[in-house]
């Protein structure tokens, strides 16, 4: 949860967070939900004061998390870093026992073969389940870790029926944890608006087959594997939003409301019964963290910024999560964003008197800042009260009748003036 500290800046212009102060507010309009703010003594003065100038502490929060200088290079180093990319931290250690299979639905994929590869070169066993294990992503993952480490085997967590459980039960034996890193990425359809084929039942491409009904024939088929010690499932930022957030009324609209069933899928994995965790990457780069930029790490139902996100990051958060205690039955969110925020963040907003405006928040207590990802998972704590599910549709439905009705404006806007010019 958290408040808005600063009124609108300017409707429609973004603000830049970095940069901006922390402040004590005691100024949150109706309706909105607090912020806990830690105590501080330079939150004293007024944020509209200090609009604009460059915020001294923004160490404060990084300094806490900050990765040592002369730490070694990780060994599986992405090989393009080039001289933007920040120097990668050494891998902080996996709190492994030992006996270690962890199998990773969608480890050929470009987070999974990341995770695959660190959690090999920590000494976990990996098994990736893969649509198509002659595929050369699969291969060449297998072909890159340490020999042994990893295996590949078949399975399309979509596929009904007792050969789909078969398989699945297949994959699962003797695996110790579960990470799900795959998703739908299905455009949405006109079809889908009209209900026609009925997509959501049907297509086995929709985030409601993957996502949800997916996740949880797999989460069912682990908590009967009767060995999985954690299930792991990577969804989205943005699955925390209110359904009404302009990033979750786009996200929802654009992809076939991959919102509402990532959250239904992430409901499912809490009710199977195997201990979990959650991690909700922002908006993912294939490329290193760049220089100077920083990552967020939050938990529990506070809202990070979807910001742009290293899969390095990302796959460094998953593995240590995976293995460390804390983050046993928690949620855990993960961005970035190119400069240290100083605790500040920028988002739209809507009233009737100001129509969308941007205001600056204030991070809740419980997002960390830095570049070691590791030491900011150590405040990860265990979710309190149960996911609800929302209603996500009705936000979508308004968003493209107020397309369509703007288009319509629009077009009736054009006919008239082009008839006026042909009268002249
Ligand atoms: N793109 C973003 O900005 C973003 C942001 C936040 C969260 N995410 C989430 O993060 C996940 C990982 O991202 P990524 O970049 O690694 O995606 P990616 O490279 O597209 O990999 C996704 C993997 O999912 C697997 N998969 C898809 N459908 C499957 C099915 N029915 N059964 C089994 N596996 C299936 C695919 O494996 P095979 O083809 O080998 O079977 C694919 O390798 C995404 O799926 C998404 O849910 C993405």
């Amino acid at each position: 949860m958290r408040g808005v500290v600063m009124a609108a800046i300017a409707p429609v212009a973004a603000v830049p967070a970095r940069g901006l102060p922390r402040r004590a507010s005691s100024r949150f309009p109706r309706g909105s939900p607090r912020v806990r703010l830690a105590p501080a003594p330079h939150r004293t003065s007024s944020l509209r004061d200090r609009v604009g100038t460059r915020y001294p502490s923004s160490e404060v929060r990084t300094r806490r998390f900050a990765a040592a200088s002369d730490a070694p290079t990780a060994p599986d180093a992405a090989p393009d870093a080039g001289p933007d990319a920040a120097p990668a931290p050494a891998p902080a250690r996996l709190d492994l026992e030992g006996d270690e299979l962890v199998l990773v639905v969608g480890g050929a994929g470009r987070v999974g073969a990341r995770v695959v590869r660190r959690l090999a070169s920590a000494g976990a066993r990996c098994r990736v389940l893969t649509r198509d294990p002659s595929s050369k992503a699969a291969t060449a993952l297998r072909d890159a870790c340490p020999p042994g480490t990893v295996e590949l085997a078949r399975g399309d967590v979509t596929e009904p029926g007792p050969k789909g459980d078969a398989a699945l039960a297949a994959a699962l034996l003797g695996c110790t944890h579960v990470v799900a890193c795959f998703g739908a990425q299905r455009i949405s359809k006109i079809g889908d608006v009209l209900g026609l084929g009925a997509p959501e039942t049907n297509d086995v491409t929709h985030p409601a087959a993957v996502n949800f009904r997916g996740v949880a024939r797999l989460a069912t088929a682990a908590a009967n594997a009767g060995t999985v010690r954690r299930f792991v499932r990577v969804t989205g930022m943005s699955v925390g939003y209110h359904p009404a957030d302009p990033i979750a009324v786009l996200l929802n609209a654009v992809l076939s409301m991959t919102i509402k069933w990532q959250l239904r899928g992430e409901r499912a994995v809490r009710e199977c019964g195997v201990p979990y965790t959650v991690v909700r990457p922002g908006n993912l780069l294939d490329t290193p963290r760049p220089r100077g930029s920083v990552v967020l790490v939050g938990h529990g139902d506070a809202k990070v910024p979807a910001g742009k996100v290293s899969r390095d990051d990302v796959a460094e958060v998953i593995s240590v999560a995976t293995f460390a205690k804390n983050c046993q039955n928690a949620t855990v969110g993960v961005a970035g964003a190119p400069a240290p925020t100083g605790g500040i963040a920028s988002q739209m907003a809507w009233d009737p008197a100001r129509g969308m405006h941007y205001v600056a928040v204030e991070h809740e207590e419980s997002v960390r800042e830095g570049d070691d990802v590791a030491a900011m998972l150590e405040g990860v704590e265990a979710d309190v009260g149960e996911l609800r599910d929302r209603r996500h549709f009705p936000f979508v439905a308004a968003f493209v009748a107020a397309l369509f009705g703007a288009a319509t404006l629009a077009t009736a806007g054009l006919v008239a003036a082009a008839r006026a010019l042909l009268k002249l």
